[in-house]
């Protein structure tokens, strides 16, 4: 795959750049979280615990910009997300310019924005697929959840448009304790649905769903029978319903391989247009990431830059990451998780049985799942994250 560098680079960096695809491979796929404003509340939102203001977010051009640049560097594939990607008005001039430099584009939504008119212009601007959170199966679980009044009714009448265009449909749940026992009627819904593929997606405890854990945290009873349920599941609806499942870490013996491994296999880029090497990186305090409104073109950034060359591979690594036989399968877990659990983004990831920190956190979190605390904080955007005329046009 070739690449290119930013017109102000020069020939030296396209150099760098040629070898970056060499060693690194820019990724098929990116995230393009292109605002944070959304009119949900959920209490496990993944983005920073500090939003970009719709004052910063790149704008029309610059976005633009953006798609033309990763197309050139051989991207493929472009999620446009959130935030919810919906609350901007241009997502429709966005969509068109990805289909016409050659990029095949999902969005990934909450659906409560959209109508009929707007699904069916992003259709014909070539959006190739639609991704829509569900919080439950009905709305007294989903719309306390979502924080949002009339937002799973919606939710449903979005999905259908999404087939009724012809669109591929995944539907994907974020699921905890509060919402576990739905998970079979979950797995109906989105059969009822004609979605392709379901994700069963475990709350990761950093960012705001930290605050909200103890309200959040399933039992060792809830995930086995959860790992039961979707077996079940995975086997009879084979060619009929895909269904993904990301199991918890705090129950698993070793982690995840968090992004595919830090600066490997992932990037994205922020609403203000800082290139990231995960959608939660700019929780972890200390670190500077570079924005493509710098000099420097993303593969640049991609390559060279002190954010993504932090934990890239094994090096950084301390024990007992540093000698284990699993540290090219994980990459030592997750970055953000460390950070937010142990105050240092450099250490084992607790969720890591080897990890010093594991025993303690895993004991308190279980306790947590045997708690009564069932309120949520939730993330509230008022004070100027969703803008006076998107709150009406929802109305
Ligand atoms: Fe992975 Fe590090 Fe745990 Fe080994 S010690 S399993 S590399 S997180
Ligand atoms: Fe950031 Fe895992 S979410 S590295």
């Amino acid at each position: 795959k070739t690449t290119t560098a930013g017109p102000t680079d020069g020939l030296a960096v396209l150099e760098q750049t040629r070898s970056a695809a060499e060693t690194y491979g820019i990724p098929l796929a990116v995230l393009l979280e292109i605002t944070h404003r959304c009119p949900l509340q959920c209490p496990y939102c993944s983005n920073p615990v500090e939003l970009d203001r719709g004052s910063t977010e790149l704008t029309t051009d610059e976005w633009k910009k953006v798609l033309s640049e990763l197309a050139e560097l051989g991207v493929l594939q472009v999620h446009f997300s959130g935030g919810e990607p919906t609350a901007r008005k241009d997502i429709v001039e966005l969509v068109q310019h990805a289909t016409d430099v050659g990029l095949y584009s999902n969005l990934i939504t909450s659906a409560v924005l959209l109508t009929k008119d707007k699904l069916s212009a992003l259709a014909d601007a070539g959006l190739s697929h639609v991704q829509i959170s569900f919080q439950g199966n009905e709305p007294l679980v989903a719309d306390r959840v979502a924080g949002l009044k009339d937002a799973h009714r919606k939710k449903l009448e979005v999905a259908k448009w999404t087939r009724e265009l012809d669109m591929p449909l995944t539907v994907n749940a974020v699921m905890h304790r509060q919402n576990l026992h739905q998970l079979p009627d979950i797995i109906q819904m989105a059969v009822d649905l004609d979605a392709d593929r379901l994700e069963v997606a475990n709350v990761q405890y950093y960012g705001w769903a930290l605050k909200n854990r103890a309200a959040l945290m399933p039992t060792v009873e809830q995930i086995e029978e959860t790992s039961r349920i979707v077996e079940e599941a995975q086997a009879r609806l084979k060619g009929t319903l895909a269904i993904d499942y990301v199991v918890p870490d705090y129950y698993a013996l070793r982690p995840k391989k968090c992004m595919g491994g830090w600066g490997r296999q992932f990037f994205n880029i922020s609403p203000a247009g800082k290139v990231l090497p995960c959608h939660a990186a700019e929780s972890i305090t200390g670190l500077e990431f570079e924005s493509v409104r710098s000099n420097h073109s993303i593969a640049w950034i991609w390559q060279n830059s002190e954010a993504f060359n932090r934990y890239r591979g094994t090096g950084w690594m301390p024990e007992p990451c540093k000698s284990c036989e699993f540290r090219e399968v994980d990459y030592g877990g997750c970055r953000c998780q460390a950070f937010a659990l142990t105050g240092d983004a450099g250490n084992t990831d607790p969720a890591c049985a080897l990890s010093p920190r594991h025993e303690e956190i895993f004991k308190q979190a279980e306790q947590e799942s045997a708690g009564s605390q069932n309120r949520f904080l939730y993330r509230n955007f008022a004070g100027g994250t969703l803008e006076a005329d998107e709150r009406q046009d929802k109305h």
